[in-house]
């Protein structure tokens, strides 16, 4: 199921902020040599990542599934001079990619890579670290992700998950992601900490504030 149609979302694309230079090149590249370049979030998820960060503040940001780069460079776009962003990326191919696109900017200086599964590298920050945690990797492990994320979230803090509709799977799951993404929909719906929002952006875009 296409969430929402091409022409929707070309109109929308026409009417937010573009992608700078290199982020349309780190785009273009991705979709010409990748072999699964649908996995780039994009410049409308990309967009409500940056308007997040600008709005709320942030400086601290953590990224699980980095891919080549694209929504590390753009969330690095939108932070302060001080700010950080920690992606965690398990294959070796993507990492050598991004850390190629991160080297060719001073936006680079703002990130980190660290190569292994995601919820090794997410045990070793401690709980309250980050402003922003955008969890784009594998999607059997989300619920994973949003327990152990909400734990390394500031008070305050926002948590982004891209796909949490799946191409409409969620709506009868039928197969292990789609599951998970559901269940992790609920746990987030569930927790009274939480003031969650999930919108039909590309392929769905789960946001929420962590309130206490
Ligand atoms: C959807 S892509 C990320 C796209 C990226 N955020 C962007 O917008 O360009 C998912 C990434 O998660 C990585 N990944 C998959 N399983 C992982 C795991 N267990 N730990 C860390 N990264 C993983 C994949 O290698 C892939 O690069």
């Amino acid at each position: 199921m296409q969430i929402i149609s091409k022409e929707i979302e070309e109109y929308c694309k026409k009417f937010s902020i573009d992608d700078t230079g290199l982020l349309s090149e780190v785009a273009t590249s991705t979709w010409e040599t990748e072999d699964m370049p649908q996995m780039l979030s994009g410049a409308l998820v990309g967009g409500l990542l940056q308007i997040l960060i600008r709005i709320s503040g942030a400086k601290r940001i953590l990224e699980v599934g980095t891919f080549t780069g694209y929504s590390a460079l753009k969330m690095a776009e939108a932070l302060p001079e001080d700010g950080t962003i920690d992606c965690c990326e398990l294959v070796e191919k993507h990492i050598q990619t991004a850390k190629s696109w991160f080297n060719k900017t001073s936006l680079g200086d703002k990130i980190s890579i660290h190569q292994g599964k995601a919820i090794d590298s997410m045990d070793k920050f401690k709980e309250g670290t980050f402003d922003i945690i955008f969890v784009d990797a594998d999607k059997s492990n989300y619920p994973l992700y949003h327990k152990r994320g909400l734990m390394l979230l500031k008070v305050g803090g926002i948590g982004v998950f891209d796909n949490m509709l799946w191409s409409g799977t969620v709506l009868e799951p039928s197969d292990v992601e789609s599951h998970a993404l559901r269940e992790t929909a609920e746990l987030i719906k569930n927790n009274h900490r939480l003031e969650p929002l999930l919108m039909p952006i590309r392929d769905g875009v789960m946001v929420y504030r962590k309130n206490n």
